[in-house]
């Protein structure tokens, strides 16, 4: 099985190809920060535009890295959503055409399911990562703990009620003045800062349930940069602060993963695998901590390389191949989904589905 994958539901314009045995034979991910940078956040029209002038050659590039011809092909995969509507059309697009004009068969993905299946993909050989697996899912516009039953098959624990983690990132770093995308930026300053000289909120935790809030983290970020004395914010502060923020961060988040591993193992009690996934998963303070939050409970921690936690096209030619391996075929109606959750039962949040 070979399969291309594309990926334009946010400010990366990806594809690549990926084979039936879990090898990546191109990855090409085009960033959009330049475009952005100056406004500090994604502008979703200015994200749309880029897409549609760069998607052709991206695809290109991936099948000539792969060295695969269109005939080698055995399905196209392409996100659907959730993400911004305007990339989304133009990857879904995309691949519904090669897909009609090559007669494949196409794969419409979810990309939170791109994220949430990656860890079977960069599994090593001989650890093929069955389900069912803990899934602590944190990027840009998600913060979710998911039971991941099957492929398609998710139970939503939690999910964020403000803000999402990587969110609270990009705004510190914001308020710290590092531009964007922030989630880096904010982890390499906090690594020259102490994270006890400031005293930061831990929202929710020791609350029932495994929810996150970010927002009063955030507002606490606002209040100690304006308590400094006025005039421009010195290093020292600013590696301080963000220091104090991703420590309270990443303590919030164990506690709540803590909450849903008591739950998941409720239903699933040998079940020993907790995931970590999307654009936060590359944070290795992060890392370290939930790693230690899965031994304390007698599970093991897997991350995918940080390169596949942030956006990227071979998760979704994976997803793809994971699904036509089981007939889960698209129809080349199907329509892009702005709001996509992997839960369907769960109950609606402000952030739910809302982009990945
Ligand atoms: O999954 P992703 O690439 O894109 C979407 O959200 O769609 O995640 C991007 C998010 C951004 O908020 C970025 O700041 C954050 O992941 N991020 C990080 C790190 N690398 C990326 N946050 C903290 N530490 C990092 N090293
Ligand atoms: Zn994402």
């Amino acid at each position: 099985m070979i399969v291309l994958g594309i990926e334009t539901s946010c400010d990366e314009t990806a594809a690549a190809v990926v084979n039936g045995e879990g090898e990546i034979l191109s990855n090409v991910v085009l960033s959009q920060i330049e475009a952005h940078a100056p406004y500090g956040g994604i502008v979703p029209e200015i994200a749309a535009r880029a897409h549609l002038d760069h998607v052709d050659a991206i695809v290109a590039r991936a099948m000539a890295e792969a060295g695969v011809d269109w005939g080698d092909l055995t399905g196209v995969a392409a996100t659907a959503g959730p993400g911004l509507i305007g990339g989304v059309l133009v990857g879904i697009m995309t691949g519904k055409a090669i897909a009609f004009t090559r007669g494949l068969p196409f794969a419409a993905v979810n990309h939170l399911e791109g994220h949430a299946l990656t860890a079977r993909l960069t599994a090593p050989a001989g650890d093929d990562l069955a389900f069912p697996y803990l899934l602590l899912l944190v990027s840009g516009g998600h913060c979710q703990l998911l039971s991941v039953e099957g492929v398609g098959r998710y139970r939503r624990l939690g999910t964020t009620i403000d803000d999402a983690l990587g969110e609270a990132f990009d705004k510190t770093a914001k308020m710290l003045g590092l531009g964007y995308p922030g989630g880096p930026a904010v982890e390499r300053l906090a690594a020259m800062g102490d994270a006890d000289r400031f005293s930061m909120p831990r929202p929710m935790k020791g609350r029932p349930g495994c929810d996150f809030s970010f927002s009063g983290l955030k507002t606490k970020v606002r209040q100690t940069i304006e308590a400094l004395p006025h005039g421009p914010l010195q290093e020292r502060d600013a590696a301080d602060i963000a220091a104090a923020f991703q420590t309270a961060a990443a303590d919030t988040v164990a506690d709540r993963t803590a909450h849903a591993i008591a739950t998941f193992k409720a239903d699933h009690a040998d079940a020993d695998v907790l995931v970590v996934a999307g654009g936060v998963a590359a944070n290795t303070a992060l890392r370290e901590r939930l790693s230690r939050v899965a031994s304390d409970h007698g599970m093991r921690l897997v991350a995918p390389p940080p390169a596949l936690c942030t956006d990227n096209a071979a998760m979704i030619a994976w997803a793809g191949i994971e699904r036509l391996r089981l007939g889960l075929e698209d129809g080349l109606d199907f329509k892009a989904r702005p709001r996509w959750p992997l839960d369907p039962e769960a109950p609606k949040r402000a952030f739910a589905g809302a982009k990945a």
